[in-house]
């Protein structure tokens, strides 16, 4: 299954690119504030910053312009491609790594200072294994931000307005992207993440759900692929963003 993803994003991400047009900037997601408003990661300047699922690099990029040392890992060739080019066009050294981020055997254990993800955990199988691994290549006191769908915005019919779903369904589901078609994503409720974090031993310092009622000026989705409807985005989030830090020394 996890094959079929990667070449979904693969065929698919010259598309993607296109129709999402993100700036260069540390976003969260449809809906929500960056990084510059929500502050969560700290000062970036000489951080050892990986991005999990980066795609385009967008975000990347954004990290290494603010003096960090950026890595992105993405399974999609397609993704990189445009990544690599978007580093290059501004002229900063980033390092993209072609592999599944369910297995981080490329990243030294404790050589990151903050591992960031942006709309890419809700396609693996496997979450508690994921962060087990994450927690692995953090420093002590390192940070762990990410940022996925929140799970009441896809339980919504988008032309009825009703929950066509329960709540507690988890598992394989189809990922509706719109005009782009439909990949698999991995349902969860909040819930499942923050156990599995505090199970794979992080301390959840923050949960946030932004208000998606208002119209936040970066936001590059906004009006996109149909998905995000200022109707349904009047009624439920779309962005569900975790904060945890991984025990040990002050930051
Ligand atoms: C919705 S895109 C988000 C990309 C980027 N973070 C952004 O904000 O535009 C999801 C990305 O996750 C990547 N991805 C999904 N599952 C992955 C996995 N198991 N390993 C590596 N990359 C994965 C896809 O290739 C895709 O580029």
């Amino acid at each position: 299954m996890a094959s079929d993803i990667r070449d979904w994003w693969d065929k698919n991400s010259a598309r993607y690119q296109d129709a999402c047009d993100l700036t260069v900037d540390i976003h969260y997601g449809p809906g929500s504030p960056n990084e510059d408003e929500l502050k969560l990661l700290g000062e970036l300047a000489g951080k050892r910053v990986l991005e999990l699922g980066c795609g385009g690099g967008q975000c990347t990029v954004a990290f290494a312009l603010r003096g960090a040392r950026a890595t992105g890992i993405d399974f999609a060739a397609g993704q990189l491609e445009f990544a690599r080019k978007l580093a290059a066009e501004h002229g900063v050294d980033v390092e993209f790594v072609q592999h599944d981020v369910r297995d981080l055997s490329p990243i030294d254990a404790a050589s990151q200072d903050i591992v960031f993800s942006a709309f890419a955990l809700m396609y693996l199988e496997d979450r508690p294994a994921v962060f087990r691994e994450v927690l692995r290549v953090l420093r002590p006191g390192g940070v762990f931000a990410f940022s996925v769908d929140h799970p009441l915005f896809r339980k919504v019919d988008l032309e009825t307005l009703r929950i066509v779903e329960s709540y507690h369904e988890t598992g394989p589901a189809e990922d509706d992207l719109g005009a782009l078609g439909a990949t698999t994503m991995y349902r969860y409720r909040p819930s499942d993440l923050h156990n599995a974090l505090v199970d794979a031993g992080f301390v959840v310092e923050r949960l946030i759900e932004p208000d998606s009622r208002k119209r936040y000026a970066h936001d590059p989705w906004f009006g996109r692929w149909g998905v995000y409807l200022p109707e349904v985005l009047d009624l439920v989030p779309s962005t569900l963003i975790f904060k945890a830090v991984k025990p040990g020394a002050s930051r």
